[in-house]
């Protein structure tokens, strides 16, 4: 595989994805949301083959799961000693190595010059229950407090924090019901109808003043549960003083923070974790996605006091299996030696000056925000910034006929999360083909 670009050499989906579109379609769950119809075989960096042979550049990375490229030789490499040595012993009765050596990595990468502990489990959504359980038990506080908007995974627990949308949450109600709601700072589509800087902060004042003086009490509260970038929401980043804000309340109240950065963490914003760029030290911290580069891992690190249940309290019987282990130990040499997070913020200044340009010329892009390589952009129909969802979903289809794998983020916004070793001719083929569906959408 030598890939050199998107080609596309049969109508789409072709003649074999068809095939198996058709007999996933009445055999699989219905509740997949599927963007496109993308059979894929075969990947390497920052291209996808399909199944008809047509290749796409990759733009989405499996919502940023192939952080440092499809099949990063390092990873796949150490992946391929650790199964000649050893699949599986249960970790949960016994010890492996790769753990241990992966939570020391861990603890360096992580914010906070604190001791720690750390949990690992299989999912982004699994690392969330770890989380909201291990607050509550260390707390033993009834409440948590979560962001509209914000999207937390699919297990209960976490589902009961998520309000991305009701599809996610209608017919699975009572939901958990230590959950309470606050707005995000979403300062394009403010709910207040105030304009930042200048705006008081007023969706937080929600929070100080009406959540915790006439909803429950903040010394009955155990955890603010918060990405420090929205993702599934629409890729929104707060103003700093929503951290400043947060920091405030965990002081004041004894409040555990903790931040959800399963789609953010791993270098994805240009530093190793997006709570980083505010100086903040999240008391529990999230992350799984790009964390084994695509093999199924995650983990919730948390200050060593917090961590601190009692034995039988939390357990799963395939968390931390030494092949992912391997993989997740190499993806933090590949960041570190590679420089990905250098390349992460050259990239993702140009990505978004570029986009700036293409803002001038297409009236219908109505906010473009993110950091590094986590770019949202907003489609809205008029000046009235009425979401343009319907435009934004037919630009997705146009791109992926033409070679380009887009992702959906919020009502009507495209987040742009391509693998983080991308360059610059890559991002300007990319750039020319969501041009050319602009053009056509006009
Ligand atoms: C911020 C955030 N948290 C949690 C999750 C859930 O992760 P998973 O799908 O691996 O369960 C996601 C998934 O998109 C996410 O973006």
């Amino acid at each position: 595989m030598n890939y050199t670009g998107p080609k596309i050499v049969t109508s789409l989906p072709g003649p074999k994805a068809q095939g198996v579109i058709e007999r996933d379609l009445a055999m699989l769950s219905p509740s997949l949301t599927r963007t496109a119809p993308l059979v894929g075989v075969r990947a390497e960096g920052v291209y996808v083959e399909d199944i008809d042979g047509n290749v796409f550049l990759d733009f989405g990375s499996g919502i940023g799961v192939t952080g440092v490229g499809h099949r990063h030789p390092k990873v796949i490499e150490a992946v391929k000693k650790q199964l000649d040595a050893l699949v599986f012993v249960n970790s949960l009765d016994y010890y492996t190595l790769p753990q241990v050596e992966l939570a020391e990595m861990l603890f360096k990468v992580t914010p906070g010059d604190f001791p720690k502990r750390v949990f690992y489990s299989n999912s982004g959504s699994e690392s969330i229950d770890t989380a909201i359980k291990m607050a509550k038990w260390h707390s033993r506080r009834a409440y948590g407090v979560g962001f509209i908007n914000g999207f937390h995974g699919r297990t209960m627990g976490a589902t009961s924090f998520t309000t991305t949308n009701l599809a996610a949450r209608r017919g699975f109600s009572p939901l958990y019901p230590i959950a309470q709601f606050t707005p995000y700072p979403y300062c394009y589509r403010c709910l207040f109808n105030r304009t930042y800087p200048g705006c008081d902060m007023e969706c937080m004042n929600y929070l100080t003043d009406v959540v915790f003086k006439k909803i429950i009490a903040p010394d009955e509260t155990a955890f603010i549960l918060f990405e420090p970038v929205q993702g599934a929401g629409g890729y929104i980043v707060p103003p700093k003083e929503f951290f400043t804000i947060l920091s405030d309340l965990a002081k004041k109240h004894g409040i555990l923070m903790i931040a959800d950065e399963v789609q953010t963490g791993y270098g994805r914003t240009g530093k190793m974790f997006a709570c980083e760029h505010f100086g903040f030290e999240p008391d529990i911290i999230t992350m799984s996605k790009a964390f084994a580069n695509g093999f199924p891992a995650a983990a919730t690190v948390a200050r060593r006091e917090v961590m601190d249940w009692d034995d039988n309290a939390h357990e799963g019987t395939l968390n931390g299996g030494p092949v992912i282990m391997e993989a997740a130990k190499a993806v933090l040499r590949v960041i570190d030696e590679e420089k990905i997070l250098e390349n992460v913020r050259i990239q993702g200044e140009y990505l978004r000056a570029q986009l700036d340009e293409l803002q001038k010329r297409y009236s219908i892009i109505g906010d473009i925000r993110g950091m590094g390589l986590m770019i949202g952009i907003e489609l809205v129909k008029d000046e009235k910034k009425t979401p343009a969802g319907k435009q934004r979903d037919e630009l997705i289809q146009a791109a992926f006929s033409r070679g380009l794998l887009l992702m959906a983020a919020g009502a009507s916004s495209l987040r742009l999360i391509p693998p983080m070793i991308i360059n610059r001719e890559q991002i300007d083929t990319g750039l020319a083909i969501m041009e050319d569906c602009l053009k056509e959408l006009h």
